[in-house]
């Protein structure tokens, strides 16, 4: 893939990098976007039944066992090369920060630090009522989605709730704030795999534009972009990642 020219300059220049993650990161893992028209989860099943409080409430059963088949998924999923190339960038650059809205633990798993999770983490449950933290005993053993109820929270009786935030919740305040802060200082963010649909994340890219940072969009779909400082790469983020971190040389 050629990279436009003034791109290339500014990759050699950026010294403060964000990456900022959606679902797409994941997808070459074999993990299901949200989005995607045919294979994306909220093409197949309705979020507002699922991705709520008051769907929790209403249905336990059918909201925990949601979770607990796409965790089970997640704890078959490996990290792709899009993972770890991300976490190889973070050794070459003193100044980074990956902020994902994805719910897995690939990145981490492909070696990432200090990762910003806005929309929370799967594999750490909580109580509904008294958010004191649940520890899995197992992993789950599903064909299928099914109807599991939660269990309780050994300090108060309450529903066991998935640690992920739902549609209507606020983000995790301490997260967003550094996420924030890092995408103003970034002097290049790269967006990868996200529709950026979802507020307030999706505030990220414009915010580090605003701060006249060089964004850079890693995706399949086409972007428009709007901003001289602002770039479209179309592709998978396993196939471009790989051949932007080649542009990127920087030592710690
Ligand atoms: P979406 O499903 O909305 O968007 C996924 C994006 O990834 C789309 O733009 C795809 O074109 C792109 N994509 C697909 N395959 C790709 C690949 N191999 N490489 C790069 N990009 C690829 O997912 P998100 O933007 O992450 O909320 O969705 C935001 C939030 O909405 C999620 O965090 C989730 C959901 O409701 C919570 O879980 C709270």
């Amino acid at each position: 893939m050629n990279f436009p020219e003034n791109l290339v300059d500014r990759l050699h220049n950026s010294k403060n990098i964000v990456v900022f993650t959606g679902a797409g990161v994941s997808a070459e893992s074999g993990v299901a976007t949200f989005r995607d028209a045919l294979t994306g989860l909220w093409a197949r099943f309705d979020p507002m039944q699922l991705a709520t409080p008051q769907a929790f409430v209403r249905d336990p059963a059918l909201v925990w066992g949601w979770y607990e088949w796409r965790r089970q998924l997640l704890l078959q999923a490996e990290p792709n090369p899009a993972h770890l190339t991300i976490a190889q960038l973070q050794q070459k650059v003193a100044n980074f920060q990956l902020v994902t809205q994805n719910v897995d633990d690939l990145h981490e798993c492909a070696g990432s630090k200090n990762v910003i999770h806005l929309h929370g983490c799967i594999f750490s449950p909580r109580c509904f009522d008294c958010a004191v933290s649940y520890s899995f005993s197992a992993a789950p053993d599903m064909q299928q989605e099914v109807k599991i109820p939660p269990p309780a929270c050994t300090s108060c009786g309450g529903m066991i709730r998935p640690g992920v935030v739902w549609f209507g919740e606020a983000l995790p305040q301490g997260e967003f704030q550094a996420a924030c802060e890092a995408a103003a200082q970034a002097d290049l963010m790269l967006v990868v795999g996200t529709s950026g649909l979802v507020q307030p994340a999706a505030m990220l890219p414009a915010l580090a534009l605003r701060n006249n940072a060089t964004v850079v969009h890693i995706n399949p779909d086409a972007h428009q972009s709007g901003q001289p400082n602002e770039f479209a790469l179309r592709g998978t983020a396993g196939n471009i990642l790989p051949l932007l971190l080649a542009q990127l040389h920087h030592s710690k």
